[in-house]
């Protein structure tokens, strides 16, 4: 087969491993910088360009499109998609997820459990948000954030309400969240491939950070999940749309609650903390799904 990786970053590990993987089973493997491609949008028969060349049609894309550079990524997977070209995971169901708001608001729907979480436009609002979500502390996050970046706690309804008209002030939208405390800084990370959990690990936090984020020095450790943890990240990723995707979730004391669903989930973490090939299912389930004429998307939507 013939893969396709859109990517910006091919030396990170995730990226190298990927590659190593479909390498390995045989297949023709392209990093393709996602920001040098330039598309012919008008043309009937859709065409991308890249460093002076039309790119061949490929059977199926890798999507690793970074969160700063979303829109124009989406935009060239779209172009993919219209090509008939297989995406482990479609343009829509990554802008779903890239949108904290849009994608609570789609779990909700299909009654899966989050953290109580309350939104506003107008900062005359703040102080029934803050009632709204229970008071403090609470969670306040930016609505595109990631990495952990843009995720505060506030510890008392008055610096909860001067975060959240701080933001507000300058027009960011944010989430203002209730904290699962009981979670004790720790968050489970279900790695969801074609509908299975493939591998799950639990992320804690550096000392005296709330956050679990490994990037904000979080540690990561294998972790056997209950069922209702398995169904609860089988769900959330369905409800998504994303084939391949990482399922957030905090142990509360009314079950798993979703944080979030990452459409493109590190594989270092999980793969050194459960010794799992996350790389090579990935491709595996490329070469299932990839079969000319399955692709369900046309680049709709
Ligand atoms: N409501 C919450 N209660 C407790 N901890 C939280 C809550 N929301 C987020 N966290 C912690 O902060 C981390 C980052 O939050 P998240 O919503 O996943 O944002 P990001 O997209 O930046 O990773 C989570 O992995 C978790 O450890
Ligand atoms: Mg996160």
């Amino acid at each position: 087969m013939k893969i396709a990786m859109l990517s910006r970053a091919p030396n990170l590990y995730s990226h190298t491993r990927l590659k190593e993987a479909g390498l390995a089973r045989g297949h023709e493997f392209d990093i393709i910088n996602t920001t040098r491609c330039y598309m012919n949008i008008a043309s009937r028969r859709p065409e991308i360009y890249y460093n002076g060349e039309k790119l061949p049609l490929y059977d199926a894309v890798i999507p690793r499109i970074g969160a700063s550079v979303t829109f124009y990524g989406l935009a060239v997977l779209r172009q993919f998609e219209m090509m008939g070209v297989y995406p482990v995971n479609e343009s829509v169901a990554i802008g779903r997820s890239r949108d904290k708001l849009r994608s609570l608001q789609l779990l909700a729907r299909d009654g899966i459990g989050l953290p109580v979480t309350t939104f506003a436009h107008d900062p005359k609002q703040t102080e029934e948000v803050v009632k709204v979500a229970g008071g403090a502390p609470m969670v306040i996050k930016l609505l595109e954030g990631t990495q952990g970046i843009g995720v505060v706690l506030a510890d008392t309804d008055r610096s909860a309400r001067s975060v959240i008209e701080a933001f507000r002030g300058v027009n960011i939208n944010i989430l203002v969240q209730e904290f699962i405390k009981e979670a004790g800084g720790t968050d489970i990370r279900a790695f969801v491939i074609g509908g299975k959990v493939v591998a799950a690990m639990k992320r804690t936090g550096a000392e005296g950070d709330f956050r679990s984020n490994l990037h904000r020095g979080g540690s990561a450790a294998v972790v056997k999940i209950s069922p209702e943890e398995r169904s609860t990240a089988i769900r959330a990723a369905k409800s998504m749309g994303l084939n391949v995707c990482g399922v957030d979730m905090l142990r509360s004391n009314h079950g798993p609650v979703v944080m979030e669903v990452n459409s493109s989930p590190g594989l270092e973490g999980v793969e050194k903390a459960t010794g799992k090939d996350i790389a090579g299912m990935i491709i595996d389930h490329v070469e299932k799904s990839a079969v000319p004429g399955k692709t369900r998307t046309k680049g709709r939507g």
